[in-house]
């Protein structure tokens, strides 16, 4: 080959080269109004992102959750693909089996419930917006990156694998407003030092396996809802309650352990603060238990 032929040469392949690696434009689906929804789309660990091109929309959802989609998997959000979704402050990502997920900055509200979601990774020192997040029917055990979100007001978390809790991680939430922690194996939730949370209005922590529930470190001055239904609680101190939940209205509370001669007292008690004892789970089914106080079994 003489120089010429070569310089050709290299720049036909140097072409087909760029040619065989344009910019893939993901495209939007027409199935909802000002959702940007992106199907019959993989997303894996190992894979090269820079190929594509995302949608640059406020509202993004991947998956076409409720309707069955098993076209659609984003088994991970890296780093890489957050710096490109920079603009997306919504994000949706039901059942795409996501494992893992780096956070960025402006997103608002996260929806990546019915996933095998167990790590969501955040930065030290970043001003995270995030507001609503909902993590139910996933797999976490550990919660930590809550101290990095002080903008958050919902968390949902039912569903998940959490057996231990401390609630110190929520020192900083400040606007947290609804916790559901329901569905769960927490057996201790711990807290050091005094816990202020102005704004929380309801507490789930239903079908979990506590067998106290030390509220003495909290004040949750607003809260208006509690629900221990279905754990192994004996007792439950009254004066905390009066202390830690000075606006209590509703207090679910059936399917623990409950000592009779306790329960009663608390009932009575429950009277005088204007809090109203209540069944969450319907008890249709099973068979009445031989002793019980407004309806609650005792033992
Ligand atoms: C899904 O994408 C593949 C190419 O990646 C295409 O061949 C197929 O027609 C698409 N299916 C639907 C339902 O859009
Ligand atoms: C998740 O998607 C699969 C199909 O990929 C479907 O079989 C399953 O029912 C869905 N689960 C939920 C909770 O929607
Ligand atoms: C979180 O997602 C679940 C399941 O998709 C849904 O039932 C629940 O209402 C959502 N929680 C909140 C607080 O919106
Ligand atoms: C509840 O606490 C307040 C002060 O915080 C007190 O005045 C009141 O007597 C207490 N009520 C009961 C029933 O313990
Ligand atoms: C509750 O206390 C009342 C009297 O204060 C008593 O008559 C009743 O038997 C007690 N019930 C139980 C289940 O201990």
């Amino acid at each position: 080959m003489g120089e010429f032929e070569q310089k050709v040469y290299c720049f036909l392949v140097l072409f087909a080269v760029g040619c065989a690696y344009p910019t893939k434009k993901l495209e939007c689906n027409e199935q909802r109004e000002h959702v940007c929804e992106i199907s019959n789309f993989t997303i894996v660990e190992s894979m090269d992102l820079s190929e594509y091109e995302f949608p640059d929309h406020p509202h993004l959802a991947f998956g076409t959750f409720p309707h069955s989609d098993d076209s659609t998997y984003v088994v991970t959000i890296s780093k890489e693909l957050a710096d490109l979704l920079q603009s997306t402050e919504k994000l949706e990502m039901q059942n795409v089996s996501l494992q893992s997920m780096v956070l960025w900055q402006n997103l608002r509200s996260l929806d990546a419930s019915h996933n095998n979601f167990f790590e969501l990774f955040v930065e030290p020192g970043q001003n995270y917006q995030l507001r609503e997040l909902n993590l139910s029917y996933n797999r976490f055990q550990a919660i930590d990156f809550v101290q990095a979100l002080p903008a958050l007001r919902t968390l949902d978390l039912r569903h998940n694998y959490l057996e231990s809790l401390d609630f110190s991680l929520f020192d900083m939430a400040t606007e947290l407003w609804k916790l559901n922690l329901a569905n769960n194996r927490i057996q201790t939730i711990s807290t050091s030092g005094s816990l202020h949370l102005p704004r929380l209005s309801s507490l789930m922590l239903n079908d979990n396996m506590l067998s106290v529930l030390d509220a003495s470190e909290w004040r949750f001055s607003m809260l208006q809802e509690l629900n221990v239904a279905r754990n192994r609680l004996r007792y439950l101190s009254m004066c905390e309650v009066n202390h830690s939940f000075p606006h209590l209205q509703m207090l679910y509370m059936d399917e623990n352990r409950w000592d009779c001669g306790h329960l009663n007292a608390t009932m009575r008690q429950l009277h005088l603060l204007s809090v109203k004892p209540m069944s969450y789970y319907t008890t249709e089914d099973v068979e009445p238990c031989p002793k019980s106080v407004e309806e609650i079994c005792c033992y």
